[in-house]
């Protein structure tokens, strides 16, 4: 124990908050930590908040454990370390042979955080036996998230609560899903279990993607739990055959470039009522964009150009699919900190329309770029 720890306990009910800043050990991968302590249903729990590049991690534990993380872990990786508690502040410089200690007074009032019932609000809950997230990695054998896999336990329970604010306006028993680009398909899994095991409505989802190799892995880990409607398919989808029959909804995450083009025609071309996708990059239009007009500003430094593009693309995505008869939103699915691509295409079918593009020619003339939703639509 240190005399950091020993504040901790003489001061236990008040404090807010502890900051750890200022790595000194080249091994920890963390740059800052800070941690909380909250109330659950067992007692107060620490958790902790650990920033590396621009994720976050989070573990929770018990005040035993977390005093003892401190002096064998916190105060060795870090030089410097903040307590806030009501009334007083406690700085403490960590030296290798000493700990200098500062305390100040604040006006700091503890308001005591609801019992943290985040866990409860996800429809993916821990503890639950999900074996596609414990196969993918995401759930510990004891159906825990695994530290790394948090931002993707993250995002599939935000896109599967989205689905489902939708699902329950549908009235439903049986719905069809095409996944563009579904990669090592945590989500195409996840949806298929939920619509199966949760919502209890016969599925077939159907995922594609270039790689044969994680296609065949995922055609394999589906006939291991008998999950007879789900299926996945090599399938270049800027060129290849897609499922012709009638679907529901089309869902992509950061399916890469131009395949979410492809993905959004796809539904527009075949009446289909709901789309969710989350788009990632969007390079078209930042490698044919030039400057023509009132934004030139935007196209001076390559950064911003970068990421003026992304949000220009998907702006137009937007407008089209509105234009098209879709109601469109553009939602932030995630915080920005789980994943940079966070925004997401949410649009629902009210009436098929031939769209009438002009607002959309005029802005390509004039910035002379290229859009391949654009030209599908246009050219088809
Ligand atoms: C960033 S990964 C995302 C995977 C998955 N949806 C996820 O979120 O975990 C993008 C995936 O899109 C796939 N992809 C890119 N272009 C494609 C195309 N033209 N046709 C099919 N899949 C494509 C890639 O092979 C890759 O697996």
């Amino acid at each position: 124990m240190s005399i950091i720890t020993d504040d901790i306990l003489s001061s236990e009910e008040k404090i807010k908050k502890i900051a750890l800043s200022e790595r000194k050990n080249k091994d920890c991968e963390f740059s800052k930590i800070t941690v909380r302590p909250f109330k659950s249903k067992k007692g107060t729990v620490w958790q902790l908040e650990k920033f590396k590049d621009n994720k976050v991690f989070h573990e929770n534990l018990s005040r035993d454990d977390f005093l003892m993380w401190l002096c064998e872990t916190g105060e060795k990786n870090f030089r410097q370390i903040s307590l806030t508690a009501e009334g007083v502040n406690i700085h403490y410089t960590v030296f290798p042979d000493k700990i200098k200690r500062k305390e100040t007074a604040n006006t700091v009032k503890k308001v005591e955080p609801k019992s943290h019932n985040k866990e409860k609000s996800y429809i993916l809950k821990q503890g639950e036996n999900i074996p596609a997230l414990v196969d993918l990695g995401v759930f510990s054998k004891e159906f825990k998230v695994v530290n790394s896999k948090y931002d993707k336990y993250k995002q599939i329970n935000r896109f599967i609560e989205i689905i489902d604010d939708s699902f329950n306006k549908m009235n439903k028993d049986e719905i069809t899903i095409l996944d563009f680009g579904c990669g090592k398909s945590y989500l195409t899994f996840i949806v298929y279990y939920y619509f199966t095991h949760i919502k209890k409505v016969k599925a077939t989802v159907l995922g594609y993607d270039l790689k044969e190799d994680v296609v065949e892995s995922c055609n394999k880990i589906a006939e291991s739990y008998g999950y007879d409607g789900l299926k996945f398919y090599v399938n270049d989808v800027t060129k290849g055959e897609l499922f012709e029959g009638e679907v529901d909804m089309v869902i992509t995450l950061h399916a890469c470039d131009i395949a979410t083009d492809f993905a959004l025609y796809h539904a527009i071309s075949h009446k289909v009522k709901h789309i969710f996708s989350v788009p990632c990059c969007q390079h078209e239009i930042c490698s044919s964009i030039k400057k023509g007009g009132d934004y030139d500003i935007l196209l001076s430094h390559g950064l911003i150009k970068e990421r003026f593009s992304a949000l220009l693309t998907d702006s137009i995505r937007a407008e089209i699919l509105r234009l098209c008869g879709y109601e469109t939103d553009i939602i932030e699915f995630v915080d920005f900190a789980h994943s940079p691509k966070n925004l997401m295409l949410r649009c629902k079918l009210k009436k098929p329309l031939t769209p009438d593009l002009s607002s959309i020619e005029e802005l390509m003339e004039r910035y002379s770029f290229k859009q391949k939703l654009y030209e599908l639509v246009v050219n088809n």
